[in-house]
């Protein structure tokens, strides 16, 4: 068994990887086609239909039957399965005993941690730090190889506009921009330095592509997306991650505009493959080739199988029809042994470029890695900037450990170990993680931590524990209230029509904040919550989101002032469902809402002559603006903007422009401030977003200090595709830089 030995350099809060075999030049063209080519060419039709099969652990009876299944060639890939002992086991059966020794490849939901557990995705994406999500994800990786698993299905990249939509939580918000440069930075993560290293994964950009659109958030729900918003939203993630070098890609569950995505030549042809020129293989997600039978669009599952081999999905997962039908359509020539041996092709060469052929096992030492101190840290320092502070009045935070004499700690996810790591988290667990509560009391000292879970999970409803909680906040100078959902109620399958505050929570917490005292409210959840009625009743508002195995710890940081929040809003907050879709780069409408045009609901006369209101467009409850914008979060400083220039007032098509500006910590904090660049293109040949997110940086800025920040503008910058084709078009463009999507210096430039 030859063994690569993996040397981990790691120090307090960082890591570097060193590898015998880690070669940071290696390419991906080091001969995996020819190599691929030669096998192809001495496989049978059974070996190749094997090769095109993934199966999930469910799928056999017992361990004999899946024995025989690998020394027979019949699924290239397993799912589900780890474990060093069982995987090597069943790399040896695959390697040594069937007849051309073709290894496995075994995939897993590695989606924002292994057993070192980090902030969902949403929050990751709230941390607006590609390089610490990076890190994240090569921490995930080289714990997920210990145990035998080359190839995660993540990066989950999906677009959305919907915080009813469980999965809102996997991916990374609403905007193409950020989403794409974290897409990035997690594929590169995942996949390492060198593919072939023992502890790089192979990446898979997910749900390709729509899937987040699914109507009213209801999750596998169809999906309209004209091409314009594909183009110039949806798709851009999945390109950025083809560009990193993703490996493979995951067609979805969705219909979209009429052709479900596993069975979609326009996007996994046209778009990925002749256009992008994708080269690694597509990887159907469970059951979607069968599931075309039900969408109507696929008479049984062989014609299904027929449809996804020819749009090219090249390996099945889960399902059985690629193996039970591919002979029979090859027979009916309903496909050809060409697009077989195209697909086989493709997963042979991601499994020569893991270099699995010549290393196919998992090192039992390296699980010795798993939780790492220095992983854990890490985890930490993500958990602290994904979290974003909402509201912080009348000084509530931060907290003075020396100087508060005791803490009420209230609330359904104060002590929650396994809901804090949040959905999609088979490897994670609860016994690992650090609660609030247990960091508050590591703080503070058990005496002066008074906790009372009072409700004990966030949808309960019953107000037994409240007197209790009144209680305990009334003989405390302050009120930690731990809140938000449970991690059941977001993720796959986990969609809510309600995006308020689950349970009795708002009751319990307009019970403390009767007492007067502070009422510091920090929100676990899985989702942008309608929180609007909680602001009002907390002084101050901390979202942490589902933040992992080291939530405790990381807040605790943040309310006790260790470091000042940073995060920023990957999404929209709406007020309630009924404002969805609600999402900063909207269009302008003929009858945009002013202040002036809307009239508070209830100042709405009660009396009224046959005329409207305004005659524009706002929700007479809602009104126009959002609860809170893309981009927004507090900080325990302040900073101020200045010294917006442009390099010119005019642009050239074929010439760049500088915008600048100066940022002053004016308080008296040292802390990070994600400086936002936006812009605008007046008039298009398409109407046009009011903005568009076109950089950002993350700056630690000491008090009392300026930073100067600069962002350069290309002309394919501002192109964009206009239902016909990719265009820059000159014309008015405003700029923005500033804290957030609806506040900052503006200034205008002229493209010619
Ligand atoms: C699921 C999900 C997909 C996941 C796959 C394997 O249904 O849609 O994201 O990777 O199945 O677990």
């Amino acid at each position: 068994m030859k063994l690569t030995r993996l040397l981990l350099v790691l120090s307090a809060g960082s890591f570097m990887l060193v590898s015998g075999s880690c070669n940071g030049e290696k390419s991906v063209s080091d001969g995996a086609v020819e190599k691929a080519e030669k096998l192809v060419a001495q496989m049978t039709l059974e070996e190749k239909i094997g090769q095109m099969s993934q199966l999930d652990l469910g799928y056999f009876r017992d361990q004999e039957q899946l024995k025989q299944a690998v020394r027979d060639g019949r699924c290239g890939s397993l799912l589900n399965f780890l474990g060093t002992e069982q995987v090597n086991e069943l790399q040896r059966i695959a390697v040594e005993e069937s007849r051309l020794g073709i290894p496995l490849i075994i995939g897993r939901d590695v989606i924002h941690g292994y057993r070192t557990i980090f902030p969902i995705p949403l929050g990751m994406a709230a941390s607006w730090n590609p390089e610490a999500v990076r890190q994240a994800f090569r921490i995930s990786a080289i714990e997920a190889s210990s145990h035998g698993i080359r190839w995660t299905f993540a990066p989950m990249i999906d677009i959305t506009w919907d915080p009813r939509w469980g999965r809102i939580a996997e991916g990374c918000g609403e905007d193409p921009f950020l989403a794409s440069t974290l897409a990035a930075a997690m594929v590169k993560g995942i996949q390492g330095d060198s593919l072939d290293d023992p502890t790089s994964l192979a990446a898979c950009a997910k749900h390709y592509v729509g899937y987040g659109f699914a109507e009213a958030g209801r999750d596998y729900n169809t999906t309209w997306i004209p091409e314009p918003l594909l183009r110039n939203a949806v798709l851009k993630p999945f390109h950025a991650a083809k560009e990193a070098g993703a490996q493979t890609f995951m067609s979805a569950f969705n219909d979209l505009n009429g052709v479900p995505t596993s069975g979609n030549e326009f996007t996994l042809k046209k778009i990925l493959r002749e256009e992008w020129g994708f080269d690694g293989f597509v990887v159907s997600d469970w059951a979607s080739v069968t599931e075309m039978v039900n969408h109507g669009f696929a008479e049984d599952e062989k014609h299904a199988a027929e449809i996804a081999i020819r749009a090219g999905v090249e390996m099945e997962m889960a399902t059985t029809s690629y193996y039970d039908n591919i002979k029979a359509l090859l027979d009916d020539k309903k496909i050809t042994m060409e697009q077989i041996d195209d697909a086989v092709m493709n997963i042979l060469k991601v499994k020569y470029r893991l270099g699995l052929f010549d290393n196919p096992y998992a090192d039992p030492e390296a699980e010795k890695k798993i939780l790492d101190p220095a992983f854990l840290e890490h985890a930490r320092s993500v958990a602290r900037q994904s979290a974003v502070l909402l509201k912080n009045e009348n000084a509530a935070l931060p907290l003075d450990a020396d100087k508060i004499s005791s803490v009420a700690v209230i609330g359904p996810l104060a002590d929650a170990p396994r809901d804090q790591l949040g959905t999609w988290c088979f490897d994670g667990r609860g016994e690992n993680s650090v609660t609030p509560l247990k960091a508050v009391r590591d703080l503070m000292g058990e005496k002066r931590v008074n906790y009372v879970q009072a409700l004990p999970y966030s949808r309960d409803r019953n107000k037994a524990g409240f007197a209790a909680a009144v209680a305990a906040a009334r003989r405390s100078d302050a009120i930690l209230f731990f809140g938000g959902e449970e991690w059941i109620l977001s993720g796959e399958g986990q969609s809510r029509g309600e995006i308020d505050m689950p349970g009795a929570q708002s009751e319990l917490l307009e019970a403390l904040a009767a007492t007067g005292k502070p009422v510091i409210l920090v929100v676990m959840a899985g989702r942008p919550l309608a929180i609007g009625r909680e602001l009002e009743l907390s002084d101050a508002v901390l979202y942490a989101w589902h933040a992992g195995t080291m939530a405790g710890p990381a807040i605790t940081d943040l309310l006790f002032g260790k470091e000042s929040p940073s995060g920023k809003l990957p999404v929209t907050f709406v007020k309630g469902a009924g404002q969805i879709p609600f999402y900063y780069y909207r269009n302008n409408t003929g009858r945009p809402a002013t202040d002036a045009s809307w009239t508070p609901f209830d100042s709405i006369p009660t009396v009224n002559p046959q005329s409207s209101l305004g005659y524009r467009s706002f929700h007479l409850d809602y009104g126009f603006t959002p609860l809170l914008p893309f981009g927004y979060g507090l900080s325990y400083t302040t900073f101020d903007y200045s010294d917006l220039t442009l390099s010119s007032q005019v642009m050239k098509m074929d010439r760049t422009l500088t915008v600048r500006a100066k940022v002053t910590n004016s308080g008296e904090m040292d802390a990070d401030e994600i400086v936002q660049f936006y812009v605008r293109d007046r008039v298009g040949s398409i109407t046009r977003p009011i903005k568009e997110l076109k950089g950002y940086k993350r700056l630690r800025i000491n008090r009392g200090e300026t930073a100067d920040v600069e962002f350069t503008l290309t002309a394919s910058d501002l192109a964009f595709f206009n239902g016909h084709k990719t265009v820059t078009e000159p014309g008015l463009f405003d700029v923005w830089i500033g804290p957030n999507s609806e506040e900052g210096l503006h200034d205008d430039f002229i493209l010619e």
